[in-house]
């Protein structure tokens, strides 16, 4: 008797990432929250490296919420300037290893010196196509659909849309992500079971892990355990399996 061939589940194409626990992290080694979202950076470039060779080809990760505004003046402008870090120090090799970089959120509240950096790295990688990193930063998933519906109006006001057209696949058009396909697999780290706001509309089918580890305590190896455990489910998006 043979064994069943059941055909390998193919693993997660597009990865999010909720990075949650750095705070928690470094105030546990009794050091400031920015040590902790420091250590988080690093994290950032180690997940990013791991993507290729688990095919993951888009990943997009959660760096500043809308709501993230309400911590302490010292907190914001620290993770600001570690944004500004980061792209500064990393464009060259994102350039190199193929990366391509897209930001999503509302750039208009931003530092125009950062949006200068997002724009300028966004336009370093355009031609990139191995993996598709994308960073949210003043982001938030109704804020996101707000200003979709808003665009959307915008354009059934001027004629070049009818309302009687608009339908599922209309929406997406106008969201920031809208090159973009939707999650597989959404993962939250530091034992929060909450999706915070985070890729609302484009998360209805996603699977989600919640993971106990702090971010900057995430590493490859469990990022490889995650990805390779997604193949083991089944996703039926709402059919009866045949
Ligand atoms: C959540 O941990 C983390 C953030 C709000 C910031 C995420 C930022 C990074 C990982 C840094 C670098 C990112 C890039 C793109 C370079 P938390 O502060 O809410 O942790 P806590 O819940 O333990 O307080």
């Amino acid at each position: 008797m043979s064994m069943a061939t059941e055909e390998p589940q193919k693993g997660p194409r597009h990865v999010a990432i909720i990075m949650d626990g750095n705070g928690r992290w470094a105030q546990a080694k009794g050091r400031p929250r920015l040590f902790g979202h420091h250590a988080g950076a690093r994290r950032v470039k180690e997940i990013v490296r791991a993507c290729k060779p688990l095919e993951v080809k888009y990943l997009t990760i959660f760096a500043f919420s809308t709501e993230n505004w309400k911590r302490t003046q010292s907190e914001v402008s620290g993770l600001m300037s570690l944004f500004r870090q980061y792209i500064r120090k990393e464009t060259r090799s994102l350039k190199a290893e193929g990366v391509r970089v897209r930001f999503i959120g509302d750039r208009v509240q931003l530092d125009k010196s950062l949006v200068k950096l997002m724009n300028d790295l966004e336009e370093a990688t355009a031609e990139n196509d191995l993996v598709h990193l994308t960073i949210a930063i003043n982001y938030g998933g109704r804020d996101e659909v707000a200003r979709a519906t808003k665009r959307l109006a915008k354009d059934v006001a001027a004629g070049k849309l009818s309302a009687d057209d608009v339908d599922e696949e209309t929406l997406p058009k106008y969201l920031d992500t809208r090159v973009l396909p939707d999650p597989d697999l959404v993962i939250r780290t530091s034992g929060e079971a909450r999706i915070s706001n985070f890729l609302l509309w484009q998360s209805a089918y996603a699977e989600y892990e919640f993971i106990n580890t702090l971010w900057p305590d995430f590493s490859e190896d469990e990022f490889k355990k995650v990805v390779g455990s997604f193949g083991q489910r089944k996703r039926r998006f709402g059919a009866v399996p045949a």
